[in-house]
C-alpha cells in the first residue's frame, strides 16, 4: 500500500487542530537513550500517535509513541518519542511517514540520533559520531512507488543527503564543549538480528563506521522533500565479531544511559545554534 498526498494532509491537519498556530521549525527523531528530551520540551503540547489518521504505533523498547511539540534551547520543535522501524513489520513508506506529516507542518530540519554497532576499529564504544553519509543497499526505497511531486522529484539527488553546513556546526560545537567526535558513514541493516561479524566485515570494506537499524529511510524521505538532515550516531557497541562476546540489548541500554549527558548536551547546543 502507498500512501496519497491527502493521507499526509490528514494527518498534519489533525495535528494542527492540537497545536493551533504553533508552527514546528526542526523535527527532531531521537533513538535509544535520547527518548527522554521529549520530556523536557518547554509549553509542550503532546500528541500520541494513536490520535493521529494514519501513524503507526512504534513497538521498540523504550520508544514512548508520541509527538511533542513545543520549544527546545528557544527553538520551536517538533520531537518523535519513539520510531518506527522495519523490523517491527512497517514498510519503508510506513517507517518515514512521519517525516513528510512533519515537513507539511513547517520543519524545514530533521535532526537524527540512534545507537549502532561501531565498525570502526579506532573507536570504542560509547563515542560519538557524526552522520557524514548513509549506505543503504539492497533494501527498497521508502521512495519506491507512485511519486508524489508535492514533496519532491522522482530521482532526488543524495549526494549530500547530511547537509554539510549542519555538520559544519556540529563540528563547532562539539569542539566549543569539548565533546569528542568522530565522523564518519553510518550503514543500514534491516535487523531485528545484529549482523554477523562477515557483515561486519563487508561493512568496513565498504566504507561504513557503524552499523545501525534505522534512520536511513528517514534520512532519504527527508532529503527528497528538501529538508536540512544533522545526524548523530553513539557507537553504544563495538560490532558483531569485534570482540570476542555477544552483542546484547542490555549492553545498547546501558551505553545510551552512560552517555546520555554528553549526547545531549552536543544536540542540544546543535539545535540552539540552528534556531
Ligand atoms: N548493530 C545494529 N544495530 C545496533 C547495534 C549493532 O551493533 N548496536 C545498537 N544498534
Amino acid at each position: 500500500m502507498h500512501y496519497t498526498f491527502e493521507q499526509y494532509q490528514q494527518s498534519a491537519d489533525c495535528i494542527r487542530q492540537k497545536i493551533g498556530s504553533f508552527t514546528p521549525k526542526v523535527a527532531m527523531i531521537l533513538g535509544s537513550g535520547l527518548g527522554y528530551m521529549g520530556d523536557i520540551v518547554e509549553n509542550a503540547i503532546a500528541v500520541p500517535y494513536g490520535e493521529i489518521p494514519h501513524f503507526k504505533a512504534s513497538t521498540a523498547p523504550g520508544h514512548k509513541g508520541r509527538l511533542v511539540f513545543g520549544t527546545l534551547e528557544g527553538v520551536p520543535v517538533a520531537v518523535m518519542q519513539g520510531r518506527m522501524h522495519h523490523y517491527e513489520g512497517y514498510s519503508y513508506e510506513e517507517v518515514a511517514y512521519a517525516v513528510r506529516v512533519l515537513r507539511l507542518l513547517g520543519c524545514d530540519t530533521l535532526i537524527v540520533t540512534n545507537a549502532a554497532g561501531c565498525v570502526n576499529m579506532n573507536w570504542k564504544a560509547g563515542d560519538l559520531m557524526l552522520i557524514t553519509d548513509q549506505i543503504k543497499i539492497f533494501m527498497e526505497s521508502p521512495l519506491r512507488g507512485e511519486n508524489l511531486p508535492e514533496f519532491g522529484v522522482r530521482f532526488p539527488d543524495a549526494s549530500h543527503l547530511y547537509t554539510p553546513a549542519l555538520q559544519e556546526v556540529a563540528r563547532k560545537t562539539a569542539k566549543e564543549l569539548r565533546i569528542p567526535l568522530k565522523e564518519g558513514v553510518y550503514m543500514y541493516f534491516p535487523g531485528p538480528q545484529y549482523e554477523t561479524p562477515a557483515e561486519v566485515r563487508f561493512a568496513r570494506i565498504a566504507g561504513a563506521d557503524a552499523v545501525g537499524m534505522s534512520t536511513a529511510p528517514e534520512v532519504i524521505v527527508a532529503g527528497h522533500c528538501g529538508m536540512r538532515v544533522l545526524g548523530f550516531t553513539l557507537l553504544s557497541n563495538m560490532a558483531a565479531g569485534i570482540l570476542n562476546q555477544p552483542l546484547s540489548e542490555q549492553e545498547v541500554l546501558d551505553a545510551a544511559e552512560a552517555c546520555k549527558d554528553k549526547f545531549s548536551r552536543l544536540v542540544l547546543a546543535c539545535l540552539k545554534e540552528l534556531g
